[in-house]
């Protein structure tokens, strides 16, 4: 691999370019290919900046939808990949409940000792994040139809169920407890996370839904203390509807899932004090609750995870992953470790490559304190996004962000979406969210130096684009 610095960040061809065209053509069999506007060039990216096929440089604040952490080609991550650990690792896949090794104890032994969120004594590792979710979901759901029978003075385990009832299950009479997600919520694409999907049309039609109930999300508007009034009471309306929802589905709410940020709904935040309140209303009703963090979680809200911040008056149960950390899964509180075997298995439950990856990414956050980076960058980006609101108030909207998750928003989808593609021909690859924001999920490592680059790029767009 070539140790040159990336080339200077530019663009000096159309895009897609010459080469990317040509390229282009080969991969029509994938039924995504319809996507592709940039083909990057792994060997030449570096850090922050991405290059494609035809030597064009962007600045990455898009970082595949947050799933890139410490920039392309960091040294840490090579070295891992070249150790003979990772090449046996990579090429050895095992079923890892049923043939493990010691660089998968170890992986879960630090992962519980230094990084896993506070009070969560348990991981589940899959694929993606999406499978997380799933899996986080079903654990609720067996931890709660356990106490329910429990609390009947009935067997916990389904094993020792009369042969009616096991039955039944077999025959897909499954049971009648819920799931509660808010509107807006993207919690994947697998048909139980979607089910608590709701942030876009295209995610959903034509697909079977389970009819779970959905409580109103408390999107804030920003700048934050030109509306606290107004926060407040979508907050408050926002429980009242959560707690009408507990009501009418009393003892059967086996879990309330939500999002730090919703990041694919558009960016939208709501206050500690609402997921405080959250936290306490599911303990009342016996109701686990998921935070899932695939997006927000493994640095880029300024902590490990991003629950972290809001105080809450105890920890969730379940705590999902993806992403930046290499792996999806979830994290659990004692109360949902499912022990039961065969209860919660996947063939590739713990892929030891991407585990051993996972660590080095973990570590480096310590190492290079990119937490810090990330809350005094972020705040920096974000008084720059609203200093853009400020000069453009017809254009820009909005401007708001934790850490490093930040978001604006456009007039109408079009505007917004001119806006993208004008500063990516500048050399900034940003992204989109919800109908009508820019959603920004810059690299950990990105510097101020950086936000300054993007920002000009960012001026002279609006500029082009103000009415
Ligand atoms: C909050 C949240 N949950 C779940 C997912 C699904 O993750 P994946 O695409 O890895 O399945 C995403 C993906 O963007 C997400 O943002």
């Amino acid at each position: 691999m070539s140790t040159q610095p990336p080339p200077a960040r530019g663009v000096t061809t159309p895009l897609p370019g010459p080469v990317a065209r040509a390229l282009l053509q080969r991969g029509q069999h994938d039924m995504q290919s319809i996507y592709r506007s940039v083909i990057f060039d792994p060997e030449q990216s570096r850090g922050t900046t991405l290059v494609d096929v035809d030597g064009n440089a962007f600045l990455d604040l898009f970082s595949s939808f947050a799933l890139g952490a410490l920039g392309y080609n960091h040294p840490a991550l090579l070295e891992v990949a070249r150790s003979d650990a990772f090449v046996r690792a990579a090429v050895n896949p095992t079923s890892t409940p049923f043939l493990t090794s010691p660089e998968w104890l170890a992986f879960a032994d630090e992962v519980e000792r230094d990084w896993a969120p506070a009070g969560m004594s348990r991981i589940f590792c899959v694929d993606s994040g999406g499978e997380g979710v799933d899996a986080a979901i079903k654990a609720a759901f067996i931890r709660h139809g356990e106490a329910r029978r429990v609390a009947q003075g009935r067997p916990a385990d389904p094993l020792q169920l009369p042969p009616a009832e096991a039955e039944a299950w077999m025959a897909n009479q499954g049971t009648d407890a819920v799931v509660i997600s808010f509107d807006g919520a993207f919690h994947g694409r697998g048909l139980g996370p979607l089910s608590a999907t709701h942030s876009k049309l295209i995610h959903k039609a034509d697909l079977p839904a389970f009819p779970w109930p959905v409580a109103p999300f408390p999107a804030q508007r920003w700048p934050l203390e030109q509306h606290a009034e107004d926060n407040a009471r979508a907050e408050q309306q926002a429980i009242t509807s959560l707690i009408d929802l507990l009501e009418q589905h009393a003892g059967r709410v086996a879990a309330v899932i939500v999002e730090p940020v919703q990041s694919e709904g558009g960016d939208r935040h709501a206050a500690p004090s609402f997921f405080q309140k959250v936290r306490t209303l599911t303990a009342e009703a016996g109701a686990a609750l998921i935070l899932d963090e695939v997006q927000t979680g493994t640095g880029i809200s300024g902590s490990l995870w991003c629950h972290s911040q809001f105080d809450l008056p105890a920890p969730p149960d379940l705590v999902t992953f993806g992403k930046k950390m290499q792996l999806g899964g979830f994290f659990a509180a004692p109360s949902h470790d499912i022990r039961q075997f065969g209860r919660m298995y996947q063939t590739r439950n713990g892929d030891r490559a991407r585990a051993l990856l996972a660590l080095a990414t973990l570590r480096a956050l310590r190492d290079l304190d990119l937490l810090r980076n990330v809350r005094e960058t972020g705040a920096y980006f974000l008084a720059r996004l609203q200093e853009l609101e400020r000069a453009h108030p017809r254009l820009v909207s909005q401007a708001r962000g934790r850490g490093f998750l930040l978001a604006f928003d456009l007039p109408t989808p079009a505007a917004r979406d001119e806006l993208l593609k004008r500063a990516l021909l500048r050399g900034v690859f940003a992204s989109y969210t919800g109908t009508r924001s820019v959603r920004l999920r810059p690299h950990l490592v990105t510097t101020v130096a950086e936000v300054d680059e993007a920002m000009t790029a960012f001026h002279a767009v609006a500029r082009e684009l103000d009415i």
